[in-house]
């Protein structure tokens, strides 16, 4: 495994281990790693999300090292940040990757993932997609239904392909997340197989001529904060794993907990991974099976931010606004999902303010913070949204006409501009200006 790359002077006690400062504030001006932020601003214009490298090597070195006790792979789930440099980052690691559609199957494979490396999910497979991941070798398929492992089976047949399956189990226990959209694995919920049709549907994929029955997953939901529903649905599993062994079904390989590791936003208190090691180790190392972990956030959450630049300053109704060039189109978070993102100003100014960050969309839920006690900032002064490395870009969108915005990676002292900002002709490309009407 190649060794990390420091940023030297920026190290400092992160609440996870030792981890690089990846934004560090240097005289006053906030950086990225090494590379003041105004000059990235300068060179690719605004809004704009800044990576680093840096931190996204560091976050994987931590969790891998945490699991080091029990044979194990780190599978990143693309949908937190699906930027091909980024997963090139991970890729030079050894990491493998989860993904949930065949777009992401394209990305992974376009960012020199191999099959092998792949694992493909997603609560609503098309055939073609199914064909696709067979086509590509996958190492699993995560089915989450017993209809879905029957098509598994079809179009494997069809391809003459042998498919590795893992069921996605809902182990059905008690979540706590930030938010009720990104709970997963509660009694009930859409996602996965209920866990009392679970050896059901292990009993028809081990009766179908081309499905191996490789292993069982779960994903409990997202910003976990505590080890225990960890415990508690790895536990769940591993009663599956030994009941489907006491049934003659020797093929499992992995079990899979899926991500949802939590981050710092504002004042949390993220789980430590040792402690999600200490809770799934010893459970998953008494079935013998090898242990995948599919994170995202907590790979990329902190190793990104959003750089937007104040357009006006306005008071309304006793409030204060600073109205942005970015907001929900390029930040849904807090929008959507009633997030918390700290917001700086990158050159320090002097004084503080009760502030709305407001973007331009044609919405009265377009904000980046609201009554948030902030640097006075003024137009023209760029802010930095932290914490947008995950789901920021990937949940980005063109309403309003809004340009998607640039991606832009830092490596110590070193910057590329990964993803230009959509053009004007990028909103209309795929539009058929003169209708082909058809009868
Ligand atoms: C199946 C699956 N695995 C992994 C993840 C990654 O979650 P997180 O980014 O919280 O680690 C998700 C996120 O929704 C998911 O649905």
């Amino acid at each position: 495994m190649p060794p990390v790359r420091a940023t030297g002077q920026h190290r400092s006690r992160m609440g996870q281990g030792v981890l690089t400062a990846a934004f560090p504030r240097l005289d006053g001006v906030l950086h990225a790693e090494c590379v003041p932020l105004e000059r990235i601003a300068a060179a690719a214009g605004t809004p704009t999300f800044v990576y680093s490298a840096s931190l996204v090597r560091e976050r994987f070195h931590a969790l891998d090292e945490a699991l080091a006790a029990v044979p194990h792979r780190i599978h990143y789930t693309l949908k937190a940040n699906s930027n091909r440099a980024v997963l090139g980052v991970l890729r030079a690691l050894g990491s493998g990757v989860d993904v949930v559609s065949g777009g992401e199957l394209f990305r992974a494979r376009a960012a020199g993932f191999a099959g092998a490396d792949i694992i493909f999910g997603g609560v609503g497979k098309t055939d073609d997609e199914l064909r696709e991941a067979l086509s590509a070798g996958v190492a699993l398929i995560n089915a989450e239904s017993e209809a879905e492992v029957r098509a598994i089976g079809r179009i494997a047949g069809e391809l003459g392909v042998e498919a590795r399956v893992s069921l996605r189990v809902n182990p059905e226990v008690t979540v706590e997340a930030a938010h009720h959209y990104i709970k997963t694995g509660e009694r009930g919920h859409k996602f996965g197989i209920p866990y009392d049709d679970a050896l059901h549907v292990a009993h028809v994929a081990a009766a179908l001529p081309r499905v191996a029955l490789a292993g069982l997953d779960m994903h409990l939901g997202s910003m976990l904060s505590r080890a225990e529903p960890y415990r508690a649905g790895a536990e769940r599993l591993a009663e599956l794993c030994a009941q489907i062994r006491a049934a003659g079904i020797t093929t499992l390989r992995h079990l899979d907990v899926g991500g949802g590791l939590s981050v710092r936003y504002a004042d949390e208190v993220p789980l430590d991974p040792a402690e999600f090691a200490r809770a799934v180790i010893p459970i998953v190392q008494a079935t013998g099976l090898e242990l995948i972990v599919e994170p995202g956030r907590f790979i990329v959450g902190n190793a990104g931010i959003l750089m937007s630049r104040v357009l006006y300053r306005k008071h309304s109704g006793g409030k204060d606004y600073a109205v942005a060039d970015a907001g929900m189109t390029e930040l849904i978070r807090p929008s959507y999902y009633n997030a918390h993102h700290r917001i700086e100003a990158v050159r320090r100014v002097d004084g503080t303010q009760l502030l709305n960050v407001v973007g331009p969309v044609c919405e009265s839920g377009d904000f980046l913070a609201l009554d948030r006690p902030m640097d006075d900032v003024a137009p023209g002064d760029l802010l930095a949204v932290f914490d947008a490395g995950a789901y920021g870009y990937v949940m980005s969108s063109n309403y309003n006409g809004r340009r998607r915005p640039a991606e832009v990676l830092v490596d110590g002292d070193r910057f590329a501009v990964v993803t230009a900002r959509e053009s004007y002709d990028d909103l209309v490309r795929h539009e058929v200006p003169h209708p082909d009407w058809r009868s």
